[in-house]
């Protein structure tokens, strides 16, 4: 007997206001070893590629930043057949240049949180590269659908703990140590995508300049969800063209960032 044919090829873990990105689809309720995902995984199919997106917060913005189940959110999305991800999140600048509503396609991450479950190789030898965070043939992909809304191209992504915004020294000090924007969901959401040997990348929607760039008043929650969603149709045309541009055969490393590696247990 010929085993079922993966679900979906590629998954869109959604910020906030992206939830409904996907229109007459399946839903998935997924089960994993670490627990339920964020949220059902909805799939269709959108130009003729089997896409299956995940509300990172869950629908109803269920979880803060530091409570999204992110290892069974990889997982979950794995076990459907996604090896390719894109994750679109909400940022803020950290130069005045970068202002609201500008897209940018990170290429470096600094990772600020604690205490967050950040491995799920817990037991052996299994210490995956991490040198370049994101799928070189993801952001070529996502850049080049993304010329229609002026993305930048590289930036790096500091990511706090939060859940509240970082103080004017703790801002400023991620600029001088050459954080270019800065979050609270992009780690571990990227280094779990390279330990289960997916491609991932982001792309970032600055929502607000952050309270170390000169002139800003301090972030508001009002204004990051404002922006977003003023923004919401934008970055779904983005989106909507990256997955069909995707290559559909993995050539790049993030395809082999577990080759040679002992694995404690099978992968989905
Ligand atoms: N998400 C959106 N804006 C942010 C900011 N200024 N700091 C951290 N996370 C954010």
């Amino acid at each position: 007997m010929n085993p079922s044919p993966p679900a979906a090829e590629i998954g869109v873990i959604g910020g906030s206001g992206l939830y409904a990105l996907l229109d007459g689809a399946i839903e998935h309720e997924v089960a994993t070893p670490y627990g339920p995902p964020s949220d059902k995984i909805t799939v269709a199919s959108v130009s003729g590629r089997r896409v299956a997106f995940l509300p990172r917060h869950g629908r109803d913005h269920r979880f803060p930043p530091h409570k999204i189940p992110y290892r069974a959110n990889l997982w979950a999305l794995r076990s459907l057949g996604v090896r390719q991800i894109i994750a679109p999140c909400a940022v803020g600048g950290l130069r005045p240049e970068l202002g609201p509503g500008t897209f940018v396609v990170p290429d470096q991450l600094i990772d600020r949180t604690s205490g967050r479950e950040q491995t799920f190789y817990d037991t052996g030898a299994v210490h995956v590269s991490f040198a370049d965070p994101y799928c070189p043939a993801g952001r070529a992909t996502v850049l080049d659908s993304a010329t229609r809304v002026n993305a930048v191209d590289g930036g790096t992504m500091v990511v706090v703990e939060g859940p509240r915004f970082s103080s004017r020294a703790e801002s400023r000090w991620f600029t001088s140590i050459g954080g270019t924007i800065v979050n609270m969901t992009g780690h571990p959401e990227a280094v779990l995508a390279r330990e289960l040997a997916l491609c991932y990348t982001a792309i970032a929607l600055v929502t607000d300049l952050d309270a170390g760039v000169e002139g800003d008043h301090g972030v508001t929650q009002e204004e990051v969800f404002q922006v977003f969603a003023e923004n919401t149709a934008r970055l779904r045309d983005v989106l909507l063209d990256a997955v069909t541009k995707l290559p559909a055969e993995r050539t790049c490393p993030c395809k082999d960032a577990l080759a040679g590696i002992k694995l404690p247990f099978e992968l989905p």
